[in-house]
């Protein structure tokens, strides 16, 4: 039952209210039983019944929540470097994958990784997020694509959340179609749908359900079969929306009444209209646009609509081949054109509403979970302002100190 005290600028990111709004105290303490925050204020106004709990120091600096990386590929074997060569020498990611390169390439080496190889990967990636002050991971399958491989993808995540760390497993069959099936799609369709999703929930694999909506992936008629699957099985709808072309993603997502839009690079005024509408979450990836050449999502817009904008990673061996969350956020600023405070709360309190989080995680609070980050900064602005290697000086989740830096 510690309380940590001298806390320079605690940022409680609660949910609610104008996203550029982060709930700030200055000269705080925050006090945890177990894995869950019991106590946030004013260091002056701390109970007297607190006052003899074992205190901690953070030293003045600035503490925000455990941050929430709300849409990463997780689990794939292999790298795409020879990939990145191609397209900065002007082969487009569509030409790429048309040759079998792209998302088959890594589907291909993921098919064929040996056991245990997988799971120590996605092991030394989580160590490094969790260094970063990531407490909590959204983590998609994908790289499969028969039932076998992406349950196997499913259970390597369910093995992974055994740790402090969160992982929110997502059953992204629908990445794109595998070869074997190209000829007939629509049994593939099947395939997700019949036997993909009902062992997925019956196992309690997965919580959501993603579908890469796009020209030479799926469209949205066949998103439609899949959605109406996962919601009879209990799993929410997430979407891969309007990132290379304009095709309905976000109108879908609406339609659907997904958690979240993601991507949205391309998404048209209609499409912005009807996510407010319908209180649909987009979450911006500036590493894939950046990775991509193309011009990000447009947040402001978005922002201005009403919608909620998180931020992500997209943390992929093609498009976002980095888990570098403090990095994205600095991008949304300087790309997005979001403000420091709008892209924190996009990967807090936002980014745990985008995949369902949102009682436990996200935000500072007595009663959620003790996750939260001590960093070397004196206020947000100044954090996401320096490009550094890593700002965390002590990474906490569910009351357990993941990580920290000695003075
Ligand atoms: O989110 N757009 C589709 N899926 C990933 C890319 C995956 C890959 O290239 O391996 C994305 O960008
Ligand atoms: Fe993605």
């Amino acid at each position: 039952m510690p309380v940590l005290t001298n806390i320079g600028t605690l940022a409680r990111c609660l949910p609610g209210g104008l996203q550029s709004e982060l709930h700030l105290l200055h000269d705080a303490a925050l006090a945890w039983e177990g894995e869950r925050l019991h106590w946030v204020g004013l260091e002056r106004d701390l109970p007297a019944a607190l006052r003899g709990w074992p205190r901690e120091d953070a030293g003045g600096r600035l503490v925000i929540p455990g941050l929430v990386d709300c849409h990463t590929h997780l689990a794939f074997a292999g790298w795409r470097a020879d990939e990145f060569a191609q397209r900065l020498a002007g082969k487009t990611y569509q030409q790429i994958a048309a040759d079998g390169g792209g998302i088959l390439s890594t589907v291909r080496k993921t098919r064929a990784a040996v056991p245990g190889e997988l799971l120590a990967r996605c092991r030394d990636h989580l160590a490094a997020m969790a260094a970063l002050g990531v407490t909590s991971v959204e983590a998609k399958s994908g790289y499969g694509l028969t039932l076998e491989h992406e349950l196997g993808l499913l259970r390597v995540y369910r093995e992974l959340a055994a740790g402090p760390q969160r992982i929110l497993a997502t059953l992204l069959a629908a990445h794109v179609v595998p070869p074997e099936y190209r000829e007939r799609r629509s049994e593939y369709v099947s395939l997700i749908v019949d036997a993909m999703i009902p062992q997925a929930a019956a196992e309690g694999l997965a919580r959501c359900c993603d579908v890469f909506v796009e020209e030479g992936a799926f469209t949205p008629d066949e998103a439609r079969r899949i959605f109406a699957a996962a919601a009879r099985h209990g799993l929410r709808a997430k979407l891969h929306a309007d990132q290379l072309s304009s095709g309905g993603g976000a109108e879908l997502a609406a339609e659907v009444g997904a958690l979240s839009a993601d991507h949205l690079e391309r998404v048209s005024d209609a499409g912005i209209a009807r996510l407010a509408e319908a209180g649909v979450v987009a979450v911006s990836l500036p590493f894939a646009a950046l990775y991509l050449g193309m011009a990000p999502l447009p947040a402001r817009r978005l922002l201005e609509a009403g919608v909620r904008v998180a931020v992500a990673t997209d943390f992929n061996p093609g498009t976002a081949p980095s888990y570098h969350l403090p990095v994205a956020l600095t991008l949304a600023c300087t790309l997005q054109r979001m403000q420091p405070a709008e892209a924190l709360k996009g990967a807090t309190c936002i980014a745990a509403q985008a995949i369902g989080l949102e009682a436990e995680v996200g935000s500072l609070e007595p009663g959620k979970s003790a996750d939260f980050v001590v960093l070397a900064a004196d206020s947000v602005e100044e954090w996401l302002y320096h490009l550094r290697p890593n700002a965390a000086v002590r990474t906490v989740a569910r009351g357990q100190t993941l990580c920290e830096v000695s003075a």
